[in-house]
């Protein structure tokens, strides 16, 4: 990019300088030792955000309490000396590449988990009952002076540890916001009543900090602009408190929302259905209240946004957390010119998802990145090395998993040969990206056809590749990766003149009529009647389970939701199984054996896919090594197809 020059200018932090304006926010990992300390793969992982670029790199999820203030079981225990290995190993790697290090400290207050903390209790500004059940207990000024000490003594740790500086999560509805809120706190002494006095505890909090650390280590505060919960606090109260911390800090983060509200989840971590960077205006907001430099963060992930945002003054920092997961050269390629080159976070939000879903029962897991199959598993990516002999690699199907493969292939020096069928690149997500809430996924489709087009790969399209092609071409590997074929259900009336298949809808997009029915509530079906609706059809969804979407990931499938409920024009029903077609409409049976006529003008099939394992078994017979990836293993998802063809890759 040739201007972004208020990206990459300095910006004085405290005593020290950041070398640009892109700080990475702190994205906890859910693989830490058992006891909660950090790896060797950690330190990759913060690493790779470091050599990528970014000026500041924040180490998420330090806590401070040993007894109380836990909401889950893998979180890095700032009060055990334990902890300093892996964290000098963690802030060695990120400042080997001239980032500032930062370890961000929290307290989960009432939204802490009983079995997590080790007293069994909760504390928090005013007595209640958690989200787990549990008895808040309001915490006394004994408990206020050792909670604020333990901040203070967690931050000397992470000092210890090789920290230039910390970040205090006073946001997202743990303790510090929980002082904060009204709806969390009702005190009537000191630390509650007025914004001065909820502001309290966190100012304490701050000088605590500077007397053990000095007044030279920085500290950031991340604070949510507004709580966006009735009868929470709002932006008039953060620019308050803004004012209150104001040359007390020396950054003040502005996140959104709490954990408190059931869809918190959706502006916390932005997804598709808001724009990039939705959270700005709460950061500009603050910042004319003050003169510490303060930072942005949601759902930014492109070069030109993040130049906009420090050109026009919104903020002084820009803090990434999944486009980083997604691309952590994403700075290093703005800087270089090459920010086409950045593989864009399509905001699906697999890597935080997990978290949320409130049937899984376990809080140990392994967070991956759709677009970027690597993250996580950055210390592999250290270690790996190029094969010694280049080998001939022909690959069947320029989908996602095909282009993957083809990428990293090519990229290890390999000689590549992709085989389509069709005139060009993408497959299913050359169509399934029309509506304009699927721009993100759009992105990373044309990302994946310029890095292909940009390599040394050679593309052979409209071609059908047959066993003697292959034969013909005798490749050292063979990756097929044909994709799936839409199913098309046996009802009766199928091949009415009003039915319309889910692809081909997407692909041609041919007029429909004012009343459309949609059998099939999967992702597809969803989607595509979101879309309808909100271009003024009368749209019903039909679907066999009790779940629509029941593919997405858990955030995605929430904040689709949200969408839907929206669309007055919209209806979704379960539980509903079509039994018949005709010119009216859809005949359905319902569990209790009622029969229903739903009345259409376009009746469209989202009945989903099924892999094209015809094609596979005949490509079997090829005679040579071969490995078979993506939808036509089963139907797959945009991570599975491009992890499959990445690893295939790999392992050649
Ligand atoms: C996987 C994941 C883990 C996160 N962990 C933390 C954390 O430990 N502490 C925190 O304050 N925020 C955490 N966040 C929130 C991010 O710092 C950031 O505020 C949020 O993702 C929105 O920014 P983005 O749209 O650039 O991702 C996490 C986000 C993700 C996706």
């Amino acid at each position: 990019m040739e201007n972004a020059t208020h990206i990459f200018r300095p910006i004085k932090v405290g005593a020290l300088t950041a070398k640009n304006r892109i700080e990475a926010a702190p994205v906890s990992v859910s693989d830490l030792t058992r006891e909660g300390y950090l790896t060797d793969a950690h330190a990759a992982l913060y690493g790779m955000k470091a050599k990528g670029g970014a000026g500041i790199v924040t180490i998420g999820e330090g806590y401070v309490s040993r007894s109380t203030g836990r909401a889950h079981a893998l979180v890095i225990p700032l009060y055990d000396e334990f902890v300093l290995p892996g964290l000098i190993q963690t802030t060695d790697a990120i400042k080997a590449h001239g980032a500032i290090a930062s370890a961000e400290l929290l307290h989960c207050g009432v939204r802490s988990h009983p079995q997590f903390c080790q007293d069994g209790r909760v504390y928090g500004p005013s007595e209640g009952m958690n989200v787990y059940g549990a008895r808040i207990i309001e915490m006394d000024e004994d408990m206020i002076s050792q909670t604020v000490e333990s901040y203070g003594d967690s931050a000397e740790m992470a000092q210890l540890g090789g920290a230039d500086m910390v970040m205090i999560h006073g946001g997202h509805g743990w303790l510090l916001s929980n002082f904060l809120s009204p709806i969390h706190n009702q005190r009537t002494d000191r630390f509650g009543g007025s914004i001065e006095n909820r502001a309290r505890i966190s100012l304490m909090v701050v000088e605590n900090i500077r007397k053990k650390c000095g007044p030279k280590f920085p500290i950031e505060f991340r604070m949510s602009g507004s709580e966006f919960i009735e009868g929470g606090f709002t932006l008039e109260d953060t620019v308050e408190f803004a004012r209150l911390l104001d040359g007390k800090v020396d950054i003040i983060h502005v996140s959104a929302t709490s954990f408190h509200d059931p869809d918190a989840g959706l502006r916390m971590f932005p997804g598709v259905f808001l724009p990039h960077g939705c959270n700005v205006f709460l950061a500009e907001a603050i910042k004319k209240a003050v003169k510490t430099p303060v930072a942005t963060v949601g759902g930014i992930n492109s070069a030109e946004d993040i130049e906009d945002i420090l050109a026009t003054g919104k903020a002084d920092i820009v803090a990434l957390g999944r486009a980083l997961s997604a691309d952590p050269f994403l700075p290093e390629k703005i800087r270089s010119g090459n920010p086409q080159g950045i593989r864009p976070c399509i905001r699906c939000n697999n890597c935080i998802s997990s978290i949320f879903v409130p049937y899984i029962k376990y809080a140990t897991r392994v967070n991956r990145c759709t677009v970027n199959p690597d993250f996580g598993r950055e210390l592999d990516q250290l270690y790996r090395r190029d094969p010694l002999e280049p080998e001939k690699v022909m690959i069947i199907g320029g989908g996602p998993g095909g282009m993957q493969a083809a990428i990293t292939a090519a990229d290890r020096g390999h000689d590549v040969l992709l085989f389509e069928k069709t005139d060009a690149l993408g497959g299913e997500l050359r169509y399934a990206t029309a509506p304009d809430f699927k721009a993100d996924l759009k992105k990373f489709t044309q990302y994946l056809i310029q890095t292909v087009q940009n390599s040394t790969v050679k593309v052979v399209f409209n071609t059908d590749v047959t066993v003697d092609l292959v034969k013909q071409i005798n490749p050292g590997m063979l990756i097929i990766a044909v994709g799936a074929k839409p199913i098309t259900p046996r009802i009766p009336g199928i091949d009415n003149q009003k039915v319309l298949m889910a692809g081909e809808m997407a692909r041609h997009r041919p007029a429909v009529g004012q009343t459309v029915v949609i059998v099939g509530g999967g992702l597809a079906g969803c989607e595509e009647g979101l879309h309808l609706a909100r271009q003024g059809k009368d749209v019903t969804v039909l679907e066999m389970k009790d779940r629509l979407a029941m593919e997405g990931t858990y955030l995605y499938w929430r904040a689709l939701m949200v969408e839907l409920e929206k669309e007055k024009r919209l209806k979704t029903v379960t539980h509903t199984i079509c039994r018949e077609i005709n010119d009216e409409g859809v005949v359905v049976e319902t569990v209790d054996g009622n029969k229903t006529e739903f009345k259409a003008d376009t009746i469209i099939i989202a009945a989903g896919f099924e892999a094209r394992t015809e094609l596979v078994d005949s490509l079997r017979e090829c005679d040579c090594k071969y490995t078979v990836i993506g939808d036509c293993v089963k139907p797959a998802t945009v991570l599975e197809s491009v992890h499959g063809g990445h690893f295939a890759a790999l392992n050649i």
